[in-house]
């Protein structure tokens, strides 16, 4: 796929925008596609990029919903954000519009393409996306808890003294409110994350809830977030260009929860290729069963 891979940014906002730096910087796509239906806001974003362009080989270019459909990668980050105070659930009702007339507008859609959810609320839109463009599962998935397993691995680095690539810890669930911290199989270099002294004296649920907040903090202070969340995304586009299988909680769909959200998966070229079946224990399962009836009760909606 790297040689002439072509990758379309739905929504040239913030995210959007982020996202296509990112990847510029990267030097891995041939050629970027940055599509909105606000022509002013893509030919801006575009002009700015191509000032970067003598970085990279990677072109960037407005594109339109027609031609983004006939991409390797597509990443969708168009929607309405949070506001300070709103929680990303709350966003569904107008991003579900919007997912829908984006989706359509896209098709007919290359069979092979990948499309990688990033507007919020992420589970949610990668279940309706799943449904709405008829793609094989493992084609259509969300960038999930991602983010607040690396902001999480941020926190642990510095309680530990250990790089972060380091650190084997995952966010699972919903990359929301109902996010849980895989604390029983979380590990560095085989001993268990439990077993650390400087762990053990950790406020475990006080670490829960600065990494499930720190995005309403982000949002309150610049509002906006938009830097971690494109450092995310382009790593994963990568990992699926490279064929790197990667480790990855993504939001995708999980049997035992009938549901879509984040557990570790092997991203390769062709998406999702496997899901790791992580052992939780029981009060962590539990957890995971409520969020996913929640999750599942709001899809209803739509699909
Ligand atoms: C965040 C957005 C991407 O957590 O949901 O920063």
């Amino acid at each position: 796929m790297v040689n002439g891979s072509r990758v379309a940014i739905i929504g040239a906002g913030s995210v959007g925008a982020s996202i296509a730096f990112a990847l510029l910087l990267q030097k891995i796509s041939s050629e970027i596609l940055l599509v909105d239906i606000v022509a002013e806001t893509v030919e801006g974003q575009v002009l700015d990029l191509s000032d970067a362009n003598f970085i990279s080989s990677t072109q960037v270019r407005s594109g339109s919903f027609q031609e983004a459909g006939q991409c390797d990668i597509v990443v969708i980050t168009a929607g309405a954000k949070q506001k300070s105070g709103e929680s990303r659930v709350e966003l569904i009702e107008r991003n579900y519009k919007i997912l829908d007339y984006v989706i359509g507008s896209m098709k007919p859609l290359n069979p092979n393409i990948i499309l990688l959810i990033v507007a919020n609320p992420v589970d949610i839109l990668t279940r309706i996306a799943q449904k709405l463009s008829g793609l094989p599962e493992n084609q259509v998935f969300g960038s999930g808890t991602f983010l607040d397993s690396a902001r999480l691995r941020l926190k642990l680095a510095s309680v530990l003294g250990i790089a972060e690539n380091a650190i084997h810890s995952y966010v699972l669930g919903e990359h929301g409110d109902s996010q849980i911290i895989a604390w029983s199989f979380a590990h560095v270099g085989g001993k268990r994350l439990l077993d650390f002294p400087e762990v053990q004296n950790l406020d475990k649920e006080a670490v829960a809830k600065e990494i499930a907040s720190k995005a309403y903090k982000i949002i309150e202070l610049k509002g906006a977030t938009y830097f971690g969340i494109a450092g995310c995304v382009s790593t994963l586009v990568q990992c699926i260009v490279l064929n790197q299988k990667h480790v990855r909680p993504l939001s995708t769909y999980i049997k035992e929860y009938d549901c879509v959200f984040s557990m570790p998966v092997v991203l390769g070229s062709q998406g999702i290729e496997k899901v790791i079946d992580v052992s939780l224990s029981e009060e962590e399962k539990n957890k995971l069963r409520c969020s996913a009836s929640t999750l599942k009760s709001i899809c209803a909606k739509y699909i």
